[in-house]
């Protein structure tokens, strides 16, 4: 009776251990496992803007995304993205099994699985400060302050006010705030002096996006502006100086001042990240994608001798001019036959298939992180 009774003690032990080691763990796991994404919010500029501008400036007949060949690629009609097709978000979302993200200010869209606060032209400093630096906004004056904003009345909207399921994705964000000041005239001390204003906007409003409950956050840095068209071809009007350039025909001035902004903004992510111990918050490295395309352009399929080249433009070395851009209207200018061999859509922003191969590095290398 005892040896039975001990025995069937031993039995219910036995069986109380196995459950622990199957329930156990498995909590535990379950713990660690993140929620899955069904939302992301996007805030940046024409990098990832998917028609804000063109709601928000309905009337301005001139602005060139309203236009074709934007959008000639795959959506064969002007969608307000500066591209012959999808952006870097847009593959972000397709890869996580989302519909693509509808910009804030379209009437009657759905913003299910998120929404796109991203406008062309924004800058990260908000129009007061830019005017305090001798500075102006061009085409909006939606800046990240203003983005936050409208994210923030949006979250009022919605009956759950939870965020774990969300992936935030803030930028690129502040190129504009270096080529107004470039177009403007400033120096290059002056510009330089901006990147902090810039890198401390940037982690003010990445803070309050987790303050506000965001779990998951990508910040990407900026392209290396001295490989664009455009900075390529304002610097050969000013004077072409050999030394001025790279082993790739890039401006080393213009690349010094992305790879200034990129490290200022890894250490503003560090500091945030010592600050919300429970947020991830991921650095996406846009500049070393950028510049992998143009190290290996013959293997990923780009014209190499194009490389450095808008396919949509008029003129010069670059096949660019500020003043007959891509898509402005009554104004003649070049479309290449294939935007897939280019890296350049229209001198500023990079053309579909560039978009696609950065997106693939970006879900390879950052999307396990964040599962
Ligand atoms: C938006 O939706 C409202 C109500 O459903 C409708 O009356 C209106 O016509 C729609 N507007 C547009 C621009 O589709
Ligand atoms: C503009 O930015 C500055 C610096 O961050 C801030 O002090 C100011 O309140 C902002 N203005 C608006 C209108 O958001
Ligand atoms: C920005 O706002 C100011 C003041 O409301 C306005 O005068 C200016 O035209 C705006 N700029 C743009 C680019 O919308």
């Amino acid at each position: 009776m005892a040896i039975t009774k001990r025995y069937s003690m031993t039995i219910v032990s036995v069986l109380v251990i196995l459950a622990s080691l199957y329930f156990i763990p498995c909590d535990a796991l379950r713990r660690h496992h993140k929620h899955k994404i069904n939302t992301i919010y996007q805030f940046g500029d024409s990098l990832s803007d998917t028609g804000n501008l063109i709601h928000e400036k309905p009337t301005e007949a001139n602005l060139p995304i309203a236009h074709y060949p934007y959008g000639e690629t795959f959506f064969r009609k002007p969608t307000g993205r500066s591209c012959d097709g999808r952006l870097i978000i847009d593959y972000l979302a397709l890869a996580l099994g989302l519909p693509l993200l509808n910009p804030y200010l379209a009437k009657n869209a759905s913003f299910k699985s998120g929404v796109n606060f991203a406008v062309s032209g924004a800058t990260a400093l908000n129009a007061s400060v830019l005017s305090d630096n001798g500075l102006l906004e061009f085409y909006t004056n939606s800046s990240l302050d203003v983005q936050l904003e409208w994210f923030k009345s949006h979250l009022q909207s919605l009956a759950s006010k939870r965020l774990d399921n969300a992936l935030f994705i803030v930028g690129e964000i502040g190129g504009n705030d270096y080529s107004f000041a470039s177009i403007l005239g400033k120096t290059l001390k002056e510009i330089t002096e901006l990147v902090p204003q810039v890198i401390l906007k940037t982690k003010e409003i990445v803070g309050k996006l987790i303050e506000q409950g965001a779990t998951r956050v990508i910040v990407p840095g900026i392209f290396p502006i001295g490989c664009t068209p455009s900075d390529l071809t304002q610097s050969i009007n000013n004077g072409d100086d050999k030394s001025a350039y790279d082993e790739y025909g890039c401006l080393i001035a213009g690349n010094k001042i992305a790879d200034y902004h990129n490290v200022l903004l890894q250490q503003a992510l560090a500091e945030l990240r010592a600050t919300y111990l429970h947020a991830v918050i991921l650095y996406a490295d846009y500049y070393t994608s950028f510049f992998n395309l143009i190290k290996n352009a013959d293997r990923l399929g780009f014209e190499k001798v194009n490389v450095l080249k808008a396919c949509c433009g008029t003129g010069g070395a670059y096949n660019f001019d500020s003043l007959q851009f891509c898509g402005t209207e009554g104004i003649p200018f070049n479309v290449c036959s294939n935007p897939n061999v280019r890296v350049s859509w229209d001198g500023i922003h990079l053309t579909q298939k560039a978009y696609s191969l950065i997106a693939k590095s970006l879900i390879r290398d950052l999307f396990p992180k964040l599962m």
